[in-house]
């Protein structure tokens, strides 16, 4: 069945057992969020009954809090859909080619609504169909074994791309979106031209764009910054380039790459991010017909095409959602098979739970975590991949607080990381920040409190926190958790612990 998302910059406020978008019937215009965080805000969500997944479409309230009992262990399987910061980008991708590509297993998320109403106000028509559930394939023993039960579905997610897809994309959407920034190297590739809001920092740092900027003047680009805008312009077109990059970004190395595939000769970047998402992009480019050399290194070489065609392409396991569940396992001293997303690409997080005395099997597209005492306080320093994962740090944080000893754990990437700290001591973790290090004393059982969720990770982090609480933890604008984990109430359930997803009370008016 063929499904299409609407959406509008506005949503209405959640009712109980609804969502928080847009009534399908309802003005548009009508009634506002008010989270106004950057990158942080919801909007829409699948509008009920006409979304991707149909029936438990509650998960993408905007408002609400979920109910976590503590003591509980985590345990059974639990399978790992397409990654957020792939499928965004894949989406962007499409804009390289007119004509319609399919991409598949993309997550059920706010995000990916977001990114759809991106495109199509740059003349692209989108559409939502659900992915056949997907057996699991053993590709170790050659055995495929069941349809996992209440394995969350992905979506496939059509793009329809104009001959001249629109240049601009307003800060309304950028600004929920900060992903929406890379549609900067594919317009900027096929128009000449290109005019993006800046999205600003947010909650877990400032994030520049000074290398996305740099690496197109490199090929040739004019950038300006206006109101608010970044404007590139190129109207000869793009020149292959040798460009550098000062750190291994992703997002510039994914802006670089989709602007180099169209350029006029050939581009070389240097301290190129590794992310298996870099790779899955460099992945469908090529089979757009771009010539790309060296994905998944740091040196890429792309020699420019004139064209490129449309193409459908699989998104690539979720290796965040997964390590997600890989910590919370071993917090929860449970047993827990995690089934879509390949262990290579959690490598270093895998071998810390070792090293906390998790017993960690892995087989191709799947792997187990079984704990049976308390874990051991191990130390984590983020780093680009193949690094320790940032967005994993809170997870990291979550099991130091209730690990036997201190852990010393260091963030690289972004400078507001340890924000959610404070919230952390809400449940009584014992943590200590200097600059970018944490010293954390870990503690038998966390205290349970309500807390609030500060961004996706953080919000995931402090769920999995109250697991390890002596009481019920109630964490707050969940809907941080929605933008990139789909089902995670359902994935609870699945590994035995009741959750509860409720409507939050209103929050009292102060006048004076
Ligand atoms: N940076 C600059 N200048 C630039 C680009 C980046 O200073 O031109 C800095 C940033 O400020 C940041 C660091 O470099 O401090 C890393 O930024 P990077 O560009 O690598 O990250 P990103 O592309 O903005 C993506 C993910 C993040 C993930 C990081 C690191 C998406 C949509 N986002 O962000 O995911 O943490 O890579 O792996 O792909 C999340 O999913 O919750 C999330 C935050």
């Amino acid at each position: 069945m063929t499904y299409s998302v609407r959406m509008s910059t506005q949503i209405a406020p959640a009712r109980p057992g609804t969502l928080a978008g847009p009534d399908p019937g309802s003005d548009p215009g009508s009634a506002a969020g008010t989270d106004t965080d950057t990158d942080t805000d919801t909007v829409g969500g699948w509008v009920s009954g006409s979304g991707p997944g149909g029936a438990d479409d509650s998960t993408m309230c905007d408002v609400d809090v979920i109910r976590v009992p503590g003591g509980a262990r985590l345990a059974g399987r639990v399978h790992v859909v397409g990654a957020k910061n792939s499928a965004l980008k894949l989406m962007a991708a499409a804009l390289l080619a007119p004509g319609r590509s399919v991409i598949t297993n993309v997550p059920r998320i706010t995000d990916i609504a977001i990114m759809a109403e991106v495109l199509r106000r740059l003349g692209c028509q989108v559409s939502f169909a659900d992915d056949e559930p997907v057996p699991f394939v053993d590709h170790g023993t050659g055995t495929t074994a069941d349809v996992l039960e209440g394995a969350p579905r992905s979506c496939s997610v059509t793009v329809e791309v104009p001959e001249a897809p629109g240049t601009e994309a307003d800060y309304d959407l950028v600004r929920r979106l900060r992903a929406s920034i890379c549609v900067l190297g594919p317009l900027l590739a096929r128009r000449g031209y290109v005019r993006v809001a800046h999205p600003g920092g947010d909650a877990i740092g400032s994030r520049g764009l000074d290398m996305h900027v740099a690496g197109l003047a490199r090929m040739g680009a004019e950038i300006s910054g206006e109101h608010g805008f970044v404007i590139a312009s190129a109207p000869n077109g793009l020149r292959g380039a040798a460009i550098w990059l000062d750190f291994p970004s992703v997002g510039a190395t994914e802006n670089l790459v989709m602007a180099a595939v169209l350029a006029r000769g050939v581009t070389e970047i240097d301290n190129a991010a590794r992310e298996p998402e870099i790779v899955d992009i460099c992945a469908m480019l090529s089979s757009m017909g771009a010539r790309i050399e060296g994905a998944g290194t740091s040196t890429l070489r792309i020699e420019g095409v004139a064209e490129l065609h449309p193409v459908r392409h699989a998104t690539v396991g979720d290796r965040i959602v997964a390590g997600t569940w890989a910590f919370g396992a071993a917090m929860t001293q449970g047993d827990v098979t995690v089934t879509g997303a390949s262990p290579a690409f959690l490598e270093i997080a895998l071998d810390k739970l070792v090293s906390a005395g998790c017993l960690v099997e892995t087989r191709t597209d799947a792997f187990r975590v079984q704990l049976d005492r308390r874990p051991s306080a191990v130390d984590v320093v983020t780093l680009p991949f193949p690094g320790f994962a940032t967005d994993l740090l809170p997870m990291a944080i979550a099991l130091a607080s209730v690990s036997e000893g201190p852990s010393l754990v260091t963030e690289n990437i972004f400078d507001g990381r340890f924000m959610f700290v404070n919230e952390m001591a809400r449940l009584g973790a014992d943590i200590k920040t200097d600059g970018h290090h944490a010293v954390v004393r870990g503690r038998e059982r966390l205290s349970s409190a309500p807390v609030r969720a500060t961004d996706i990770r953080a919000g995931a982090g402090l769920v999995i926190a109250g697991l390890c609480a002596d009481g019920v933890t109630e964490v707050s604008h969940v809907h941080h958790v929605d933008r990139g984990y789909p089902d995670f109430i359902a994935d609870l359930r699945t590994l035995g612990v009741e959750v509860e997803r409720a409507t939050a009370p209103e929050e009292p008016a102060f006048t004076l």
